[in-house]
């Protein structure tokens, strides 16, 4: 009977641990707070998956920078196989887990985010240090977002995807980085836009409610700044 139950354990026991070493496939994030990898717990948080959140280093990452993801076990930082640069861990997920995913519709513009949108909202050093943004400049591409966004609330048919993450996140970051040294005033409809994201729940959990009031804040300013509302009327009251 005795020999019986230690049998049964030793096989349960066994059973279990091959089982969590063969579908230990779960999904860990190195990031922080204070970087661009709160773009991926976003998305993440979104498809309501779940990941295992761990420190910025160390990390697999060719750069060792962050957002490093990877889809699998971390036993062993040397042998894993991470994926890195947030659009391509954005395509990865988006891919393997985002039921309403295309490629035609979707892909274009996380690397759209990535190659275009990255170097008008971030002006940087050649140490990739954030000196301030281009956004509040004349430029055709934010143009022409501001054109599509008058009338969706979403960049790929009104709905929100993986491209509203890659696209607001960076959107987003301006007012942060940036406060009110710039205004957005005059591309109103992305303004709105950007609010809109922000007030989404999951951006919130992701990016901290710090980053989201900051966005809500000063994004409430230039439009009411736009509508040459109250902001500009006080400047004239001075004079
Ligand atoms: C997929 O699209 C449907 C229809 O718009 C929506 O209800 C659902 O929430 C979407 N699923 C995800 C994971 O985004």
């Amino acid at each position: 009977m005795l020999a019986n139950v230690k049998l049964l354990l030793i096989v349960l026991i066994t059973a279990v641990s091959t089982s969590c070493a063969l579908v230990d496939t779960s999904l860990h994030l190195f990031g922080s707070q204070g970087s661009r990898s709160p773009l991926v717990n976003w998305y993440l948080d979104e498809l309501d998956l779940s990941y295992t959140q761990l420190p910025p280093r160390p990390n697999p990452h060719p750069f060792n920078q962050v957002p490093c993801l990877v889809d699998g076990p971390v036993d062993d930082l040397s042998t894993c196989s991470p994926i890195w640069e947030s659009g391509a861990i954005l395509l990865h997920i988006a891919t393997k887990y985002d039921p309403n995913y295309s490629i035609e519709k979707h892909a274009p513009w996380v690397v759209f985010a990535n190659s275009a949108l990255d170097p008008i909202c971030f002006r940087e050093d050649s140490n990739g240090r954030v000196l301030g943004t281009s956004l509040d400049k004349p430029n055709k591409k934010i143009a022409v977002l501001e054109e599509m966004l008058a009338d969706s609330d979403y960049i790929v048919d009104n709905k929100f995807s993986v491209a509203d993450v890659a696209i607001a996140s960076y959107l987003n970051y301006v007012p942060l980085f940036n406060g009110d040294s710039v205004s957005l005033r005059g591309i109103p409809n992305v303004v709105r836009y950007m609010q809109r994201c922000a007030e989404r729940e999951k951006f919130g959990g992701a990016f901290g409610g710090q980053h989201r009031d900051m966005v809500r804040g000063l994004c409430g300013k230039w439009l009411v700044e736009g509508k040459g509302g109250n902001a500009d009327k006080k400047m004239f009251g001075i004079f």
